[in-house]
């Protein structure tokens, strides 16, 4: 059975965060087991781009960032869920994303599922949000990481305004959970 890891791209307990639980929950009815964590509310230092972890995969930080790292190796699945800021993916991911240039450089997320799931208050026809999940993709595209689906989620502005979208939230768990199993 497989095992997936969140990683929620905002500190409050908005969109991102409400879909993350939702998403935890409805994968535990099918006995997959996920992690979810915040990044933004974690102590995690920021890359100094030094290149040590080039020479030998290990970063010279000691921070949250261990144990996320043991985390994501744990899983077969990671699933970004970033809010849209300025048409891309929230700054506390791309900190988190920087950190995990050791498993770059030891071939870690080579083949690895990956899920990016982007959060707006614009519409559709803007595409902020699709921007956004570009931006993820681009990462799957320079570290390996196999993205296997992408998904939008317009109009969200205030905290809970993600759950009014019943339909769209039970089509992306549908898909999911094939992903995951
Ligand atoms: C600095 C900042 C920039 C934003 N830029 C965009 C944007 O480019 N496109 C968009 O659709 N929403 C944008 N938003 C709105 C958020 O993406 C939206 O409110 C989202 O639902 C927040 O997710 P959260 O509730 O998980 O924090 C921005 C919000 C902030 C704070």
């Amino acid at each position: 059975m497989g095992k997936v890891l969140i990683v929620v791209g905002s500190r409050r307990e908005g969109n991102s965060y409400n879909l993350a639980n939702k998403i935890k929950e409805e994968l535990k009815k099918e006995r997959i087991i996920s992690y979810i964590i915040v990044p933004g509310n974690q102590k995690i230092y920021l890359c100094t781009g030094c290149m040590d972890c080039d020479k030998n995969g290990v970063c010279d930080f000691t921070d949250d960032m261990q144990k996320n790292i043991d985390r994501l190796l744990e899983c077969d699945t990671v699933i970004f869920i970033t809010p849209t800021r300025w048409n891309l993916l929230s700054g506390d991911i791309k900190i988190f994303m920087d950190r995990l240039n050791p498993l770059y450089t030891t071939k870690k997320l080579v083949n690895k599922k990956m899920v990016a799931i982007s959060i707006g208050s614009t519409k559709k026809d803007v595409y902020s949000n699709f921007d956004a999940s570009i931006s993820l993709t681009n990462f799957a595209t320079a570290s390996k990481m196999d993205c296997v689906l992408t998904y939008e989620f317009n109009d969200c502005l205030n905290f809970k305004d993600i759950l009014k979208q019943e339909d769209n939230i039970n089509e992306l768990i549908e898909k999911l959970k094939i992903i995951c199993k």
